[in-house]
């Protein structure tokens, strides 16, 4: 089939990317130039394993290209909309200003029978109010929202655990569903289940997805609060909670609290939304989560702190890790970095390392130090603060080695991916986040 894909950021180059591996015609457009000519070459403007592979076989294949002219979508089956929709510049709800200028310049070039699949994370109400001007031009509107994982995003486009769309009532409804089906055959084929739903359904599986994974970290970093004050320890304490299948472990992962361009803004998005809808006390709760998940930033400096007996000043920390989580080099509200430049402000002198994100850090935070060699950032460190939990750091990282880099013995690990019994065997003082 032939698609076009509104939108080349972190979602909509995954998608077109992962749509032409599937075996469609597709064509990427967007505004940022740059973003533009690095795609057109087949290189990947963004870290995101495995598609690097994708675009250059797309753009090889001629099945794959990337415009900054919307009058390609023309003649397009199906037009996906993956722009942001990040958090309001002086308020909690989300920003449509791109969504808006998505539609307004797709519009003129739709056809009658077209399908126009929003996949941004767009408030509840949103794809109702911008139905008609899509039915105004004869094609038809539906939402079908993305749950793809930055890090996982190729595997999550292609093999998704489930796919959801909200169309309109009727036999148009009926015949979009019916194309998305076609557009996704090779995971459709495979039995993944296929939801169809009304227009606010679909957007608030999205939402209320984010949603529960925020509350479920924020669930086991309020334990981890509690086990600060009496000595028990998180970890096991998810362990144990975890075999329940009711619950399960995943997402239990207590630390520095979730980031990025997703879980925090939509929980605040969804918070204002409802307001709005005169329902705010329903997800009161999100408040709470969001206010549970930014103490434990506070902690974490709080406990570097205390590693080196109440003096940061003058201190040198190394920092693992700058994005918001491993494999990704995105450090849209980043809790390592945020806890960087606070431990910075109290002057501390802080060198930060990470295997892909330095360059977006170096652009949000030059006041930081970076360097790319891990080991360097060790050197004659006074304290080490592990932050993202990659895997150079997390496993492949031997206390004896680090000892003879380092000036001090103190580490701080705030995502509890350490042995902390190794640690402490080799002569460090280790704490962890809600552990003893
Ligand atoms: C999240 C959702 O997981 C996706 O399903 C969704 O499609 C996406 O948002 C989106 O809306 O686009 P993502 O932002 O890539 O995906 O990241 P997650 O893997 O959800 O991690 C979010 C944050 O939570 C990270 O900072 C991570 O370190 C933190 N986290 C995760 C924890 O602190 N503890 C855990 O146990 C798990």
């Amino acid at each position: 089939m032939r698609l076009s894909v509104i939108g080349c950021g972190y979602l909509g180059a995954v998608h077109a990317a992962a749509m032409a591996s599937i075996g469609h015609e597709v064509v990427g457009i967007d505004v940022d130039a740059g973003k533009i000519e690095a795609l057109s070459k087949g290189e990947a403007p963004f870290f995101e394993p495995g598609l690097q592979e994708i675009l250059s076989e797309g753009i090889t294949s001629g099945r794959l290209s990337f415009t900054t002219d919307i009058s390609a979508a023309e003649g397009a089956a199906v037009h996906f909309i993956g722009v942001g929709t990040p958090q309001q510049h002086g308020g909690y709800a989300a920003d449509l200003t791109f969504v808006n200028a998505a539609f307004a310049a797709l519009l003129p070039h739709l056809s009658e029978g077209d399908i126009v699949a929003g996949k941004s994370t767009v408030p509840v109400g949103t794809t109702a109010e911008l139905a008609p001007r899509v039915a105004a031009t004869g094609a038809t509107l539906v939402w079908n929202p993305e749950f793809l994982r930055e890090g996982w995003a190729v595997q999550d486009t292609i093999d998704p655990d489930r796919l959801v769309a909200g169309v309109p009532e009727g036999a148009d409804g009926e015949r979009a569903a019916r194309i998305l089906r076609e557009v996704y055959h090779p995971a459709v084929a495979k039995g993944t289940p296929f939801i169809v739903t009304d227009y606010a359904t679909a957007e608030l599986v999205k939402v209320s997805a984010n949603a529960f994974l925020a509350t479920k970290i924020s669930f086991i970093n309020a334990m981890a609060e509690i086990a600060e004050v009496t000595g028990a320890d998180v970890t096991q304490l998810a362990d144990a909670i975890g075999h329940d299948v009711r619950i399960g472990r995943r997402f239990l992962g207590a630390g520095i609290g979730f980031g990025g361009g997703c879980l925090p803004k939509d929980i605040r998005a969804f918070a204002a939304r409802a307001e709005e809808l005169g329902r705010g006390e329903s997800v009161n709760f999100l408040r709470e989560v969001d206010a549970i998940n930014m103490r434990r930033r506070d902690r974490a400096v709080e406990l570097v702190t205390e590693a080196l007996d109440g003096r940061v000043h003058g201190k040198k920390i190394a920092v693992l890790g700058a994005a918001f989580k491993p494999h990704s080099d995105d450090v849209r509200d980043s809790p390592a970095l945020d806890v960087a430049v606070r431990l910075k402000g109290l002057g501390a002198e802080i060198v930060v390392t990470d295997p892909q994100a330095i360059d977006n850090a170096r652009r949000v935070h030059p006041q930081l130090t970076y360097v790319a060699d891990r080991d360097e950032a060790l050197r004659d460190a006074d304290a080490v603060l592990l932050v993202t939990e990659w895997d150079e750091y997390r496993r492949e990282m031997d206390p004896e080695h680090v000892s003879a880099l380092t000036h001090g013995r103190v580490i701080v690990d705030g995502r509890n991916g350490l042995d902390a019994a190794a640690w402490r065997a080799a002569g460090w003082t280790y704490y962890g986040m809600g552990r003893p």
